[in-house]
Parts: C-alpha cells; sequence; structure tokens
C-alpha cells in the first residue's frame, strides 16, 4: 500500500538567467532580484514540498569554453545561492531550502558558521547539495585539481570538520540564566583542533548549537564513491536513474548497504528519483507532444545542441549535423556520464542528428517510455515507485510561475486525493519533515 512521499524541486539552471532561450518565460523577471524565486518558493510550500534544491557551480569553467557556456547562458552566470537561500527562508514557513556547496570553494570553520547562521534563522530548514566539481579548484587556492575520487576524501574531510565544529559546544554549554547571570560555560566547549590533509583549523565554533538538529545533508554523486558517501554521509540522495523496479530497487539497496556499513540506519537517507514530467490536460494532447516530438525540426536540435555543448564543454554546434560524432572530440575532464546520455547505445557511425534526436524524443508516461502524460498517469507512477519502496521525488525544472503552474496545478489536487502527497507540515524545520513518514 503506497502511502506519503517526499517531494522536491531541483532549480536545475540555478540562480542565473533560467528564463534566457524560451519566449514563454520573457515574463520581465529580473533574474537577478529575489522576487521569482520567492514567489516560486511560495508555490511550492503552497503544494506540499518539502524542499528546494538550488544547482550551482561556483565557476565558469576552462577559459576555452567559456564562451559555450556564458552564450546562451546554460553554464552561466550563477550567482551564489547560499545568498538567496535568507530571502525565499523570509518567503515560506515549511519549506526546506538547499543551496548547493561544494568543498573546495569554502573552508570548513567559515562553511559552518554560515550554515549554522543560517540553520538559527530559518528555524532549522537549510539543507546543503554537496558536490565535488574539482573544474573550479583554481579559483580557490593553491590545491592542484583533485582526481574524482580524491575529490570525495576532501568533501569528507570537510564536513566532517564542519559537523565537530557544529558539536564543540557539549551539552549544557548554553545556560542563559537569567538568575546567575551567566550565558554560557566557556568549560564546556571542545577545543576542536584539526590537521588533515586539505584542511586545518582549530575551535571551537562561535554560533550556539541547534535544537532542532543540524542541517541536512543532500548529495547528488551517482558514481560508486558517491553512493558511498551518500550511504555514510547523507539525509537525501538525488537519484538519477531508469525507473524500472530492477533499477529502482538495486539503487536503493547500494544506498542503504552503504549507509549500514557506516553504521547508520536505512531510514537515515531519503532516496528521491529525478523527474522531469510534461502534465499535460488530456491523454490525447499527451499522445500529440509525443508524435510530434518524434521527427524534430533543425532548430529544436540546435537548441538540444547548445545545451549539451555548455554541459559537455564542446562546441556541438559547429558539427555537421549528418557525419558520425566522434567521441574523441571530448576532453578527458567530460563526465563519462553526460557523455553517454548523448550517445546512448547507439552505433558508432551514427550521425550527430540521431543522437540529438534521440534526446529530442518525448514518451508516454503511460506505457513508461516516457515522461509526458497527464496527472492521473503520473500519480500511477508516484503510486508504483511507492510500492517499490520509494521514498521520494525530484521535479526537475527552472523556477518560473510558468513552469511551476503548468506542472502543479492538476497534479497537486489528484496527488492529495492519492495521498502521496503531504496536506500539512510538522514543527522542527527540514529535518522533522524528512523523518515524518
Ligand atoms: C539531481 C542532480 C543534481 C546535481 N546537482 C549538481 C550541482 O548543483 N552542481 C554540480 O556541480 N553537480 C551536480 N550534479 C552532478 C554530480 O552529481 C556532481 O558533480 C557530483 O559531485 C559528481 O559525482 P559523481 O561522479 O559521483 O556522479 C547533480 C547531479 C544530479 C543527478
Amino acid at each position: 500500500m503506497t502511502g506519503l512521499q517526499h517531494f522536491g524541486w531541483f532549480l536545475a539552471r540555478g540562480f542565473g538567467p533560467q528564463g534566457w532561450g524560451y519566449p514563454s518565460l520573457d515574463w520581465d523577471y529580473d533574474w537577478t532580484r529575489p522576487e521569482v524565486y520567492q514567489e516560486a518558493a511560495r508555490t511550492l510550500e503552497q503544494a506540499g514540498f518539502d524542499l528546494v534544491i538550488i544547482e550551482d557551480a561556483p565557476s565558469l569553467g576552462s577559459a576555452e569554453t567559456i564562451d559555450l557556456r556564458v552564450r546562451h547562458a546554460f553554464g552561466g552566470p550563477k550567482h551564489d545561492p547560499l545568498l538567496l537561500a535568507p530571502y525565499l527562508f523570509q518567503a515560506t514557513r515549511h519549506l526546506g531550502i538547499v543551496p548547493t556547496v561544494n568543498p573546495a570553494a569554502t573552508l570548513p570553520y567559515t562553511a559552518a558558521r554560515q550554515f549554522s547562521t543560517l540553520q538559527h534563522l530559518s528555524g532549522h530548514r537549510l539543507g546543503l547539495n554537496v558536490v565535488t566539481d574539482t573544474g573550479s579548484a583554481r579559483h580557490f587556492s593553491a590545491e592542484p585539481q583533485l582526481d574524482h575520487d580524491a575529490a570525495y576524501d576532501r568533501a569528507e574531510e570537510w564536513l566532517d570538520g564542519i559537523r565537530s565544529l557544529w558539536r564543540s559546544w557539549d551539552d549544557g554549554a548554553l545556560l542563559t540564566d537569567r538568575e546567575t547571570d551567566v550565558y554560557a560555560d566557556g568549560s564546556r566547549l571542545r577545543a576542536v583542533r584539526h590537521r588533515g590533509p586539505h584542511f586545518s583549523f582549530d575551535g571551537p565554533l562561535n554560533a550556539i548549537p541547534f535544537t532542532d538538529g543540524e542541517p541536512a545533508i543532500v548529495s547528488p554523486g551517482g558514481s560508486g564513491r558517491g553512493l558511498g558517501f551518500a550511504g555514510a554521509n547523507s539525509d537525501v540522495q538525488l537519484a538519477l536513474a531508469p525507473l524500472t523496479e530492477t533499477s529502482v530497487r538495486a539503487y536503493r539497496a547500494k544506498i542503504h548497504d552503504a549507509a549500514r556499513a557506516a553504521g547508520r540506519v536505512p531510514e537515515d537517507v531519503q532516496i528521491l528519483f529525478a523527474i522531469q514530467p510534461v502534465i499535460t490536460p488530456s491523454a490525447d494532447e499527451a499522445d500529440r507532444i509525443v508524435a510530434a516530438s518524434a521527427d524534430p525540426d533543425d532548430a529544436t536540435l540546435v537548441q538540444i545542441a547548445r545545451k549539451q555543448s555548455s554541459d559537455l564543454e564542446t562546441d556541438l554546434t559547429a558539427l555537421d549535423l549528418d557525419a558520425p560524432l566522434d567521441p574523441s572530440i571530448f576532453g578527458a575532464h567530460v563526465s563519462r556520464g553526460s557523455i553517454q546520455r548523448l550517445v546512448g547505445d547507439r552505433d558508432e557511425d551514427a550521425p550527430l542528428r540521431a543522437h540529438l534526436t534521440a534526446l529530442a524524443r518525448a514518451g508516454r508516461m503511460s506505457d513508461r517510455s516516457g515522461f509526458v502524460g497527464t496527472a492521473e498517469e503520473f500519480a500511477d507512477l508516484i503510486e508504483e515507485l511507492g510500492d517499490w519502496g520509494n521514498d521520494g521525488v525530484l521535479l526537475w525544472g527552472d523556477f518560473h510561475p510558468v513552469t511551476l503552474h503548468r506542472t502543479l496545478d492538476e497534479l497537486v489536487p489528484v496527488l492529495r486525493r492519492r495521498g502521496v502527497l503531504r496536506r500539512e507540515y510538522v514543527d522542527g524545520g527540514l529535518r522533522a519533515n524528512l523523518r515524518a513518514f
């Protein structure tokens, strides 16, 4: 029997010019101002979502590919989501706000203090999406660019360090006793002396302890090392995997094994599978969208090529659409997973057009070939996921009233009626709501 599931929204283009290139989003919002994000956050809270995750990359990438990233605003500019968070907290009362953070970019003491401040300011609603992108190393310190697994080692050292600082006030250290006029007992503060491979710092932290738990840790890494990190450290794991029973169960088992290996229990990690649905008013309309996508025109392919060029740091728009795609054009630093998502399992001599067409093609939710469908069909999918033990889903898209209303207006009442979407929040902030069911 399916029960309530957790719903998150991933602002996939980060705190940047998210509407660029989409005429339907040309509503004269200024992306540098908080209003469009505040309005979206209120809508998601009204809908009963647990949390919003704001994508980020702290860098425009390598000098050779900067133009690819900024030309159509797919890879930048990006402003700092940590500094957007207070505006979203102020606009909402229950919603968890989760900026993406990179351990390379902020020293543990500064990070522990900033996160602690936001956790208190927000009524314990802060989460941190911890990513290990290494391409931005040159901006931050003299440390050379780490390899993939070493970046995870650094992330664990960073997080352990932050937690030791958050825990540097023992129980009973904060007294706030008006009778004796004693605010805090300094003898109960731990010195914390950390000397590690990547960071060195002393404590204690000069921020007071939490009343409703530490900020929730969220992670999106899909590699073996990434899943291990999630099992050991995360409260929420963002999963990008096929939504078949075998794949969902296998993914969950890997995280749960990693949690047990780290002395935790599977219930400590909520796994949210990422989905980008296109919700239609009728099944006929869904069929029409799918049929129309089968044979995309060149303008559509070029738009997809632009986005891929930014993600893959390689200018696909300069290539002949009808010539085979040579995989050696991608540099060694480009994510293997992203290349795989482009080329799929098509023949080596398949032209670029075939790869882009495959990305343009949409499938129907009803036969599980894609994510175009009605609210009822979406609810069927969510219930099926729930039958496999799933904790929740992460809807994926920009953070604009047009997108949110298109997706949510029909969906929310149906999900509520089916009993899979919460009607109310509990007190205690993000952690309490993640653990409420
Ligand atoms: C839902 C989702 C969200 C992600 N968000 C980010 C992000 O905001 N910033 C980023 O650099 N990488 C993001 N990633 C990509 C990678 O997971 C991330 O770079 C990771 O640290 C690399 O780890 P991996 O090799 O274990 O996948 C995201 C991935 C997924 C599936």
